[in-house]
């Protein structure tokens, strides 16, 4: 594994994305045991981050990494959770905080992370929230999802003692906000990529320039479409896989390089 720098800890360049693990918007207790074994299987391949949220499986995706991790030393993983559009002022974010903490049996988050705006937000009062749950250690990083530019930047203006150290945004070789990456990278943010295989989409032939070049280097597809997405400086991605063989599959996109022409010629992909 490869770890980047958020804030002034440590994230795996590859995480364990966890929608539909657990279920929907509602849980979803068929593939249990299926569920947990697969976040054991990705922890015990070294990727350390979980990456889930309060919505997933309404709460129940965070039972099942509560159980999954339990036989690992919770100080080498890395868990971030989200706080739902329906939580967002000072008390519903605390409130939703400690029920996450509860669910997922630990004493804090990595990084916790506004999942997405919605119509009734207070961002100034949960920034406040998020500030405070920074300054009692109960959460390690302040991260947001889905927020505009602008939003960005009045959220960060909010917080007093502490920063914004991740934006979490859909980015993958079909659809980029490059304006997005030029703010994180201005402000030391960590960009963490999600969708990151466009789900499924970049991972199965039929992409011209994604089948040439998975050719050329002997990899396949999702393998380069990972490795173009992590050789940029400050982005993680953090890619769904509910098979074992899709983790050690995405876990062949570390380490080495392609030629900077294909690098650039996938930055152009769309164009
Ligand atoms: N902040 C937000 O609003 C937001 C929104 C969307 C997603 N996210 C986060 O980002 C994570 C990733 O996004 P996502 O789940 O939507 O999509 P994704 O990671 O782009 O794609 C997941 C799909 O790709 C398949 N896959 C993974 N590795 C593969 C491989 N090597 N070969 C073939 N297929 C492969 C998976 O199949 P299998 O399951 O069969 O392995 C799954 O169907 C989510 O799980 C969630 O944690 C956050």
């Amino acid at each position: 594994m490869e770890y980047k720098q958020i804030g002034n800890a440590e994230i795996p360049v590859l995480g364990l994305g966890t929608w539909e693990i657990g279920g929907r918007f509602e849980a979803d207790h068929s593939q249990k045991q299926n569920s947990i074994e697969i976040i054991k299987q990705a922890i015990e391949l070294g990727i350390t981050h979980i990456d889930t949220s309060e919505i997933y499986g309404n709460g129940f995706t965070e039972e099942l990494i509560a159980e999954a991790i339990s036989s690992f030393d919770r100080k080498k993983l890395f868990i971030t959770s989200k706080v739902w559009s329906n939580h967002l002022n000072y008390d519903a974010t605390i409130k939703a905080l400690h029920s996450s903490l509860k669910r997922l049996k630990t004493d804090y988050l990595d990084l916790y992370v506004i999942h997405k705006p919605g119509k009734d937000m207070d961002l100034k009062g949960t920034m406040e929230a998020l500030g405070h749950l920074n300054e009692q250690n109960l959460i390690r990083a302040i991260g947001v999802s889905n927020l505009t530019e602008q939003q960005i930047s009045d959220a960060q203006k909010f917080l007093n003692n502490s920063r914004i150290s991740a934006v979490q945004n859909e980015y993958n070789l079909l659809k980029r906000d490059e304006e997005i990456i030029e703010l994180c990278n201005k402000n030391d943010i960590l960009f963490i990529a999600y969708r990151p295989l466009k789900r499924g989409q970049l991972a199965k032939p039929g992409i011209p320039l994604l089948d040439r070049l998975a050719k050329k280097y002997n990899k396949t597809q999702s393998q380069i479409a990972l490795n173009w997405l992590i050789s940029k400086p400050k982005i993680v991605a953090i890619p769904k896989a509910t098979k074992k063989e899709h983790l050690q599959d995405n876990l062949g996109s570390i380490g080495w390089k392609m030629e900077d022409q294909d690098y650039e010629a996938l930055d152009k992909i769309n164009q």
